[in-house]
């Protein structure tokens, strides 16, 4: 689906929409409606799942979003943390120049400083993208924090966080004691962060407010052995910093053994990388060949970054690969930073023998860039000849339907309770979904419409189990299970949908890593 389809589409199910629609919208704000946020909920739930069960000295935390200065000029966002904005003269309209120039198919762009990017734009003489005007100003650098006056005397300034992860390291001193001076010790914060972006786009890819997924991850870098050999061949779609400088465009399959074997990729790197695509195509569903891993060079990548691979997806809507995540190495420049700008000391001395500051492995997830993935790559169009239809029996609606093929597990709605006729079985559908309910399903009991009309628009917002009640469930107590995907219809019991169900509705986890076994007693 097009990117206006797939907006429209979000709009009429109760998905996503702009926020302030009825102002005219504000900008790279959008709006939540109930079957978004529940998908949004279970990507959070499987995120937190997937990443904190990586170990059991990881844990979630819920910090501010707001910080004050000291922080931002500490972690170094005050500096640095710009875009080179250009201002048309003529119309008024603002750009980022390093976009203006991709468009026109400059690459190498990414990292370049505003004087670099302004020699480009003059020796292309690029007209204005809204009005073709050639009145394009010189690129100035734009910080993108969304600065506050903070308190009533309006003399303190703070900011809106630009990324989770500073409260993490923030919390680090407090955690350490919580965590009990061990390490690895894992922070994973899910929460919004906000940028003023020059020039928001393509709905949930590039907001003014979004919500990140982080997990900072401390460690001794003399001393962090995860399982490698869970990993060790694991096929990794990489596209290095190398190949992509002489020219390689498409990703080669190496295992996790083959992208340690030069030493520039340390073990626990490649570790968490590995993990890190398993939760995109085990987690998330993504086709493996839609993923791939682009390595950042030196200019490309942050700062405060010693190692980059952006985790990057396919999409249709988009026209292309688009970082979806990534994984950063940032050595000890954060804990550092925060050090000296507090005057506190954040070195540990775990063992007893050596004091140092632990470095961060940051494995970073947007949020509603997956909820955008997950429709991308999910939402099909299916006509009636190419569905399987064991159960494409006399309810079915006839004609092409729209089925949001979610992972059970992501479906906002779990199972939908539909009574055949809304007058004769009502009573006994509220009954069964209320038993569902008290089982931890997530049920609804849409009552309007013919059944197969009522089955088209559960497919479309992705409820995976239908059950219809009709005359026999007031006789023998069995329903009808539609299965979404397969249309196939069975009748079972009522009382046994939760065990048929229930498995699949569980999100999948890390193997956990192994528990040494205690010495046999002699
Ligand atoms: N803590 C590291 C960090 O913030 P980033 O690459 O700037 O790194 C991490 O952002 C992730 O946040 C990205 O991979 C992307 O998924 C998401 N993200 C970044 N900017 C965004 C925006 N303007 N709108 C939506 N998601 C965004």
């Amino acid at each position: 689906m097009q990117t206006e389809e797939l907006l429209s589409l979000f709009k009429r199910r109760g998905v996503v929409w702009p926020s302030a629609e009825i102002y005219g919208g504000a900008a790279g704000l959008y709006d939540y409606g109930p079957v978004g946020l529940g998908v949004k909920h279970r990507l959070e739930e499987a995120w937190a799942s997937w990443f904190v069960g990586l170990s059991p000295n990881y844990y979630l935390i819920e910090p501010a979003d707001i910080v004050p200065e000291a922080v931002v000029r500490s972690s170094g966002h005050l500096e640095h943390f710009a875009d080179a904005d250009v201002a048309c003269a003529k119309c008024g309209h603002h750009a980022r120049a390093d976009t203006l120039l991709e468009e026109k198919g400059v690459t190498d762009v990414e990292g370049l400083s505003p004087e670099a990017l302004g020699r480009l734009l003059q020796e292309k003489n690029l007209p204005c993208p809204r009005c073709g005007e050639r009145a394009l100003s010189v690129p100035r650098p734009f910080n993108l924090m969304f600065a506050l006056d903070f308190g009533a005397a309006g003399k303190e300034k703070a900011y809106l966080r630009p990324e989770t992860a500073q409260g993490a390291y923030l919390s680090f001193a407090r955690m350490w004691d919580v965590g009990r001076k061990q390490l690895p010790l894992g922070i994973a914060i899910i929460g919004k962060a906000y940028r003023n972006e020059i020039a928001p786009r393509n709905v949930l890819f590039r907001m003014r407010a979004f919500t990140q997924a982080e997990l900072q991850i401390f460690f001794d870098p003399e001393d962090f052995t995860p399982p490698f050999d869970r990993v060790a061949d694991e096929k990794l779609p990489c596209l290095r910093a190398a190949d992509r400088a002489a020219g390689a465009v498409e990703p080669r399959v190496v295992t996790a053994s083959e992208l340690i074997q030069k030493g520039d990729i340390p073990p626990f790197y490649a570790y968490h990388l590995a993990h890190s695509l398993r939760f995109f195509r085990d987690v998330l569903g993504y086709p493996a060949d839609r993923i791939r891993l682009l390595e950042k060079n030196e200019k490309e990548r942050a700062f405060y970054n010693r190692i980059h691979f952006d985790i990057e997806v396919k999409l249709d809507s988009l026209g292309g690969y688009k970082e979806l995540g990534a994984v950063h190495y940032r050595g000890d420049y954060d804990l550092s930073r925060h050090g000296e700008g507090s005057g506190t000391d954040l070195s540990v001395n775990p063992s007893g023998k050596k004091k140092f500051l632990p470095h961060v492995l940051e494995l970073t997830f947007g949020v509603d860039r997956n909820v955008w993935g997950l429709a991308d790559l999910h939402l099909k169009t299916e006509t009636p000849s190419s569905t399987t239809g064991a159960g494409a029996e006399a309810e079915e609606e006839k004609g092409p339907r729209t089925l949001w093929a979610l992972p059970a597990y992501l479906a906002p709605t779990q199972v939908a309770v539909l009574p055949l006729i809304r007058k004769m079985h009502s009573e006994k559908a509220e009954e069964i979904a209320e038993t569902l309910r008290e089982q931890g399903i997530a049920v609804a009991v849409p009552l309007t419409a013919s059944v197969g009309k009522r089955y088209a628009r559960e497919d479309e917002v992705g409820t995976p189990f239908a059950v219809t009640v009709d005359a026999q469930t007031l006789q023998d107590g069995t329903v009808t299970l539609r299965e979404r995907d397969s249309r196939a219809q069975s009748r079972l019991p009522a009382a046994e949908i939760a065990s048929q169900v229930r498995r699949q509705l569980v999100p999948p986890r890390p193997p956990r890593p192994a528990v040494p076994q205690a010495a046999a007693t002699p």
